[in-house]
């Protein structure tokens, strides 16, 4: 490995580091009123399924849920209308509560989403601030007067989702700024009062007991002072035309990331055992930028997701490059984190998936345990574990305003979000309405929670092992990480390791069986390791590095060094 600075792990059991996130889309998991919308009472149903204590759940520690709050829905609750509230759609606060103390009971933690960088048009503050030029909360938000780009707007700034990011108000005679839908006005972070109620915000949810956010596009909340336009580059859509210099991605952004690690830290700090954290959307390709989020690695951001890595294509090289890097240029005592998919983009076994079905199993596999194994805190995003695939939906079933908008370019994000499968039935026991809100993927008859229980050779019955060994073996929770050099094409090894005590996991991306003696230490070299986990070989056997190790096609294996 070449940088050595990131080569410890941690010291302490601290259970954002050490444990394993679940992304839950709440409209997704389970409807308990019929509405074809899920719910939180259908969150806290299937908390046994998340982890009831024993190998019989999947294992996961804590959830992070997409948006929950009061909203018009107008982005699926990232537009929020009270951050203080729960939507009716998903319950009361009572439910929440309720929601809350059944999971703090099994040991699993809550992460809310906070939607800092802009509000619902329908929120009240939005709502008072376009009343009137002179009203107290007109400053909440970014009020431009005409200017000289095309349309008359202030600058050339698009909307990431389409259009201009100027919308003209005609009451008041001004431009608004919406970054996303033009039902997401950007709240003005220079404004020391909005500041300071958004950590309000944020406090209330602490007071109740909440473990931590995850910050909605943390990067985006400050835009240049003088709202000057972006240069051109080239690019498919015009908000991809332009070098976003000066409306995301200002340093100004990682101050306040600071501000809220305050926040959160007056509730807890790490190793108190009470500990809250923060994990950032930081949508920056360059990893380099994005690691400045874990400010000088204690008083940042706890975790940061790493898009680069996410978007790498299946290739054993991307990856280790991908990790590499980013074990390089995280600063000292900074904590990785690693995800494959989310709500926003297509699930990742879609994207690895050519050839036969066989062989996407096999792959989803591979990615499942360097996700699971690598230095860092894995999320899982809903139903990854059952294999759910990316649904084709038809133009006049798409909800999402993405994929409305760019149909018939498959860029929308309503592939990924489709409802979890609990069983083979029409509504896949996620639902007793006729018309759930998104269509279910036809492929419940399979792959679904009732059936792959049932089958020990299941992918879900793989994730739910390989989490709890993972839980069993510090070395793969807290443990160091070195990466095995010279490998041949295809295979990505490294090792893990506590003290004396070390993993070595090896991967291999590709269809070809390869042989190769790993480099390993001198300490290890000569040692017995016994097979703790794979995909092929019988677990519990002993291998001694004494000639070449073979290793099969899509094989992913976790060796644990036993005796030297
Ligand atoms: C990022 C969220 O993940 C995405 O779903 C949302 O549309 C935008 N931020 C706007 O809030």
């Amino acid at each position: 490995m070449k940088s050595s600075k990131n080569r410890a792990g941690t010291d302490k059991n601290i259970w954002w580091k050490d444990g394993v996130f679940y992304q839950i889309y709440p409209r997704s998991f389970c409807d308990t009123t019929g509405d074809g919308v899920g719910d939180l009472n259908g969150i806290t149903k299937h908390l046994d399924y998340l982890n009831d204590g024993t190998e019989n759940s999947l294992g996961i520690d804590a959830i992070w849920l997409s948006p929950i709050n009061p909203s018009p829905m107008f982005d699926f609750g990232y537009d929020v209308s009270n951050y203080i509230d729960i939507d009716p759609l998903f319950g009361t606060m009572a439910d929440f509560k309720n929601l809350l103390k059944e999971a703090h009971k099994r040991g699993i933690k809550i992460v809310l989403d906070f939607v800092p960088n802009h509000t619902s048009h329908l929120h009240e503050w939005f709502v008072q601030s376009r009343s009137s030029k002179d009203n107290p909360k007109r400053d909440w938000f970014i009020w431009e007067d005409r200017g000289n780009a095309k349309g008359g707007r202030p600058n050339n700034w698009q909307s990431v989702f389409g259009g201009p990011a100027w919308e003209w108000d005609e009451k008041t005679e001004q431009f608004y700024y919406h970054h996303f839908l033009k039902e997401q006005p950007d709240l003005n972070w220079r404004n020391k009062e909005v500041r300071e109620t958004m950590y309000d915000q944020m406090r209330f949810w602490l007071d109740i007991g909440v473990d931590g956010f995850r910050l909605d596009v943390i990067n985006h909340i400050y835009k240049d002072n003088q709202l000057k336009s972006n240069p051109y580059t080239i690019g498919r859509r015009p908000y991809d035309m332009q070098k976003h210099i000066y409306d995301k991605d200002l340093p100004e952004c990682i101050n306040v990331a600071k501000d809220m690690r305050k926040v959160v830290d007056s509730y807890g700090v790490e190793g108190s055992g009470a500990e809250r954290m923060l994990v950032g959307e930081v949508y920056i390709k360059n990893p380099a930028e994005a690691a400045k989020y874990y400010g000088d690695g204690k008083d940042g951001l706890n975790l940061a997701f790493y898009f680069d890595f996410s978007y790498k294509s299946f290739k054993a090289a991307a990856f280790r490059d991908a990790v590499s890097t980013w074990e390089g240029i995280l600063p000292v005592g900074a904590w990785p984190t690693y995800f494959l998919s989310n709500h926003d983009q297509p699930r990742h076994i879609g994207r690895y998936s050519k050839g036969g079905n066989g062989e996407i199993d096999m792959r989803a596999r591979v990615a499942a345990t360097m996700l699971l194994t690598l230095k860092g805190t894995p999320f899982l995003y809903y139903g990854e574990e059952l294999g759910m695939r990316n649904l084709h939906i038809k133009k006049c079933d798409l909800k999402d305003p993405v994929g409305i908008r760019y149909w018939p370019i498959p860029i929308g994000r309503d592939m990924a979000r489709t409802p979890m499968q609990w069983d083979d039935t029409d509504g896949a026991g996620f639902t007793a309405s006729k018309t759930p809100w998104l269509p279910i993927n036809p492929n419940r008859s399979r792959l679904n929670v009732k059936a792959e229980t049932k089958d020990e050779d299941s992918l879900l019955s793989f994730y739910r092992k390989l989490i709890w060994k993972r839980k069993e073996t510090p070395e793969l929770t807290s443990g160091a990480i070195e990466i095995l050099p010279n490998i041949p094409k295809g295979i990505f090894a490294y090792r893990r390791v506590v003290g004396d005590q070390s993993c070595l996991i090896i991967l291999n991306f590709e269809k070809g069986s390869k042989s190769f003696l790993p480099e390993l230490p001198e300490d290890s070299k000569d040692a017995v390791f016994r097979v703790l986990f794979s995909t092929h070989k019988d677990e519990g056997k002993n291998i001694e590095f004494k000639s070449p190790l073979t290793i099969q096609p899509y094989e992913a294996t976790i060796l644990k060094l036993e005796a030297v």
